[in-house]
């Protein structure tokens, strides 16, 4: 503006020169003087160096100049001058007693303003790009110079300066305060410099990545969740899954979801199988992303088997107080096992262990795997348990036993196999292996109890124990029929001799008296002779009867010893009947 109006201003009074040239020879004039600039700035600044000249156009040779500055004589008298402060400047020309002035200039001298530093920025992210901008209120062609405390910053891999921007590829040393200046680097003008601007630079946090459940192999239709989280500022980070690598798809697989910081499979498939990962990503500044986590390596099965029953010592057919052991067992961790048979409550343990099985045990068993809500059920055992072989206990009675007073004692176990045996005297397990058993009888052995079982190499290792067998006074009974017997038989044997005697001492009488009455003396006699033996004979049905009643008694005693329990863990009747059997059929 002021060089157009000065511009004008040479026109007009060049114009006017021209007109006065033409019209009139001149009397000397000096011209009106024009202040002009070397510069063309709109603005000018303190620091710059002016050149004001002071033009006449079309002057006489040999003018001298005079210089005022806010109507002041500078005492300057150079047809220009430098001016670096601001003021009303007036030049004059003289020559002789002519002058003229020009009209004042005014010269404006700024303070160049400050640059601020300007950016969205206030904290950054380690690997983060950030930019800073330095702003200056003027609209030169500024050159910008960049500081991070007293260091002017140069251009590098992890700095750029373009224009009035820096941008950093954040480092954690790229932490602290920046400041710019703006310099024109011709007219040098330097700026103040900017405040300062901080920026902190922060570390990336690392997120974790957990499942749950914490096992990582998994059955069709299982529940699973993975979850990502960075602790810090949890609020400020959304997630982004990846299965081997590749970012999941969102709505691809109902089966899959991930709000927030979860993944959720509501029902696992074998396709879901691989590497887990996750990273965080800024919710503002969407570049930011974390790092990935490590992985999560899942494993969906195809399709899922039952659980398995391991069985020791598994029969079809289980002896009584035979030990059952089941076991289940599901591949993978986490199982929960309960065991059930028919309709009873489950029973929860890994292992199912019958220590001692009985009738009642018999029946179906099978057991289930459980995690959450999953569970998987195995196939059906069937448990069956019958009675091992009986064992029975027999008295025998031998002759020679009732002669000595010792006792036989036969355990019979009539499933047709060979046995070995264990007899136990009150409890007590004695050294005898075979099935027979020959004890003294006295005071002690008489009031035992005795029992007996099998003993086998192959199963049933053992047969059921005999019942009890107490001998108590059937020794004793014995010996007052032996005794009996005894005197019986010394009768006998005494009237015999008697007999024989009689006769022989008869005979000469007989010879001396054959009369009348001899056929009856004789048949008497023969009566007489044969009465002792007929005596014998008539006798000895009575004596057998009396015997046989004699046992009767001691039967019908034993049999009330019997009832009355003196052998009362007997409760097969067919052990009793036998041992009566055997004495009765001596
Ligand atoms: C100012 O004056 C000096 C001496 O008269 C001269 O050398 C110089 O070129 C002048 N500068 C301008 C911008 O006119
Ligand atoms: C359970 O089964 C797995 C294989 O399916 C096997 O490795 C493991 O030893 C079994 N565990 C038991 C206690 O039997
Ligand atoms: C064993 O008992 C059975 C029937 O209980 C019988 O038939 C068999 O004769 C007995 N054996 C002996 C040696 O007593
Ligand atoms: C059984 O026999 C062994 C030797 O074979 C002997 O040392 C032990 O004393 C015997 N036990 C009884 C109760 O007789
Ligand atoms: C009985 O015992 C003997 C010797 O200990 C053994 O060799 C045999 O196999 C056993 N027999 C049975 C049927 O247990």
């Amino acid at each position: 503006m002021e060089r157009f109006k000065i511009f004008l201003l040479t026109v007009a009074v060049s114009v006017q020169v021209k007109s006065q040239d033409s019209t009139t020879e001149p009397p000397v004039q000096i011209p009106k003087p024009q202040i002009t600039l070397n510069v063309a700035h709109k603005v000018l600044y303190k620091t710059e160096r002016v050149t004001l000249s002071c033009e006449v156009t079309g002057g006489p040779p040999g003018l001298q100049y005079d210089w005022y500055k806010n109507s002041e004589d500078l005492g300057e008298h150079q047809h220009n001058i430098t001016a670096s402060d601001s003021g009303k400047y007036e030049c004059k020309a003289t020559k002789g007693a002519m002058s003229e002035k020009s009209d004042s200039y005014t010269l404006t001298l700024e303070d160049p303003p400050q640059p601020q530093v300007r950016s969205d920025w206030t904290e950054a992210f380690h690997g983060e790009k950030v930019s800073l901008q330095c702003v200056i209120q003027a609209s030169e062609n500024w050159n910008y110079m960049w500081f991070k405390g007293q260091n002017k910053i140069v251009s590098n891999d992890e700095t750029n300066i373009q224009g009035n921007t820096l941008t950093l590829s954040v480092q954690s040393s790229h932490d602290g305060e920046y400041v710019c200046q703006a310099v024109l680097q011709d007219r040098k003008v330097t700026t103040s410099m900017s405040t300062p601007y901080s920026l902190t630079v922060r570390e990336l946090p690392k997120p974790e990545l957990s499942i749950t459940p914490e096992w990582k192999t998994f059955y069709p239709t299982e529940k699973l969740t993975l979850k990502c989280s960075v602790k810090e500022d949890s609020d400020k980070w959304g997630y982004e899954w990846f299965r081997n690598g590749a970012p999941l798809p969102k709505d691809k697989d109902k089966d899959i979801s991930f709000p927030g910081n979860t993944l959720s499979i509501s029902s696992a498939k074998a396709v879901h199988s691989g590497q887990y990962t996750c990273r965080g990503r800024h919710l503002k500044r969407t570049p930011v992303t974390t790092g990935e986590t490590g992985a999560v390596q899942l494993l969906v099965y195809d399709t899922t088997p039952k659980a398995a029953i391991t069985k020791r010592e598994w029969f079809e057919l289980f002896y009584t107080e035979e030990r059952v052991q089941l076991h289940c067992n599901m591949s993978g961790v986490g199982w929960k096992y309960h065991w059930y048979k028919g309709t009873n409550p489950p029973i929860i343990n890994p292992e199912l262990t019958i220590n001692s099985v009985s009738h009642a045990h018999t029946g179906d068993y099978h057991c289930k795997a459980q995690r959450g809500d999953f569970s998987v059920n195995s196939k059906t055992l069937q448990v069956r348990v019958q009675a091992r072989p009986p064992a029975s206990l027999t008295l025998e009675t031998e002759l020679s036993d009732i002669m000595t007073g010792d006792m036989t004692l036969r355990c019979n176990i009539t499933d047709g196999r060979q046995w070995n045996y264990t007899w136990f005297m009150n409890g007590q397990q004695l050294n005898e292996s075979s099935n027979v058993l020959k004890v003294a009888g006295n005071e002690e052995t008489i009031k035992s109890e005795f029992k007996c079982k099998g003993r086998n190499v192959v199963r049933p290792l053992y047969s059921a124990l005999s019942d009890g067998f107490i001998a108590n006074n059937i020794i004793f009974k014995r010996k007052i029929l032996l005794a009996i017997s005894g005197c019986l038989v010394c009768c006998i044997v005494i009237l015999i001799i008697g007999c024989i005697v009689l006769k022989i001492t008869r005979k000469p009488e007989v010879k001396e008296t054959p009369h009348t009455d001899l056929f009856f003396s004789m048949t008497d006699s023969k009566n007489q002779t044969a009465s002792p033996m007929k005596e014998y004979i008539d006798s000895s049905p009575t004596e057998l009867e009396e015997l046989q009643e004699k046992e009767e008694l001691i039967t019908d005693r034993t049999s009330v010893v019997h009832e009355d329990g003196v052998i009362k863990d007997e409760e097969t009747p067919a052990s009793e009947a036998n041992g009566l059997t055997s004495f009765k059929g001596r």
